[in-house]
């Protein structure tokens, strides 16, 4: 059998690879390669959640960020971003909405926003926890203090998702300023660990002066922090950034991963990302049979929707508005899965 092949099982027995296999991976994929790694990614998360889709309600809180990540739409420089925030009264609504239409999960997701101190945060905590004992919620609203991150677990917040972005520090620091720090980050995800959050990293697929090394270091980083979620979705370039030039990372690069992903920790909750359905018409339902078992529609309000843009041309219609979840379930289906209704929290493997 074909080195590449027996990696690939080595990964499936062992959950791990060295840095250079890895990479030896990423270099030498084809079209067989990545197909037998997608069938053993599919079939390992069937083995854990069967045919099982989770869906998490996205509500996107704020637009306002005070940080500059030469990626993001939202940067604080891009002066021609339109700025909003939600209401407290707002955000409740996007819940209520959203558990009608059976989410049983709310990904609160914003700019470092200094409006959202510990005590406004906790409060919209509480009171969706309140309303709806039955629901997780996710938090997904950047660098915050450890102090910070014990009320927000303490109000009532199950899930944390934070991207690491890049484990190299090298490239960390090309795709932010100089005053973010990677060490920083990499202390919060392990702030949020200790304090019992279920913890999520990821990182941007094809994003500038990435290349094979720096994404096996990323997989090896996975392999050890053990992250419960892991958000992984290509770079989408937006016009008013930096990197409003570079090209875009590929779906197909994306799917290896996700599967890739599905075999170091086979009960991680996997998103097929919003940006993925971006980048491809079928990206969604690819990400799914690549290994991933959540999706995450839209719940904003359709003015924020707009406005909350990360990078060009972000999908916001059809399947990836929770409006529209018919569509969806039907999407999921129709390639063999199905949308449940559902915490979705990980489970045992
Ligand atoms: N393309 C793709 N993903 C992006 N993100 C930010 N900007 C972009 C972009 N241009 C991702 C980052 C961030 C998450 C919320 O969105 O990885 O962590």
């Amino acid at each position: 059998m074909n080195n590449i092949l027996k990696l690939i099982d080595k990964l499936e027995r062992e959950h791990s690879l060295s840095l250079a296999e890895y990479e030896f991976l990423l270099e030498n994929r084809n079209e067989e390669t990545t197909e037998y790694l997608r069938k053993k990614a599919e079939n390992i998360r069937k083995s854990i959640y069967g045919n099982a889709v989770f869906i998490r309600g996205l509500i996107e809180i704020s637009n306002i960020c005070k940080n500059d990540c030469f990626y993001c739409g939202i940067r604080k420089s891009n002066t021609l971003c339109q700025r909003y925030r939600l209401t407290p009264d707002e955000i409740l609504s996007c819940a209520e909405n959203g558990y009608k239409l059976g989410f049983r999960t709310f990904v609160l997701q914003g700019g470092e926003d200094g409006f959202f101190t510990d005590k406004v945060l906790c409060d919209i905590v509480k009171k969706i926890k309140a309303l709806f004992p039955d629901c997780a919620i996710t938090l997904s609203m950047g660098e915050r203090s450890e102090e910070s991150y014990r009320l927000l677990k303490k109000a009532g917040a199950d899930r944390y998702l934070l991207r690491h972005e890049a484990i190299n520090e090298e490239l960390y620091s090309r795709l932010h300023p100089e005053k973010m720090l990677l060490k920083t980050r990499i202390n919060c995800l392990q702030t949020l660990k200790k304090l019992g959050f279920q913890t999520g990293c990821g990182f941007m697929v094809g994003a500038p002066f990435q290349n094979n090394r720096h994404i096996a270091e990323d997989l090896k980083f996975i392999e050890e922090f053990q992250p419960e979620m892991c958000g992984i979705g290509p770079f989408v370039p937006h016009k008013d950034t930096p990197f409003g030039e570079y090209p875009g990372g590929s779906a197909e690069l994306t799917c290896f991963l996700l599967s890739i992903i599905r075999l170091i920790k086979p009960n991680i909750l996997l998103p097929s990302t919003t940006a993925l359905g971006t980048i491809h018409p079928e990206g969604r339902e690819l990400g799914i049979l690549s290994g991933a078992n959540v999706v995450m529609p839209n719940l904003s309000p359709e003015n924020a929707r707009k406005k909350y843009a990360l990078y060009n041309n972000k999908l916001n219609t059809g399947a990836e508005n929770a409006f529209h979840i018919t569509q969806l379930k039907n999407k999921i289906e129709k390639i063999g899965y199905e949308i449940v209704t559902d915490r979705g929290d990980i489970r045992k493997d």
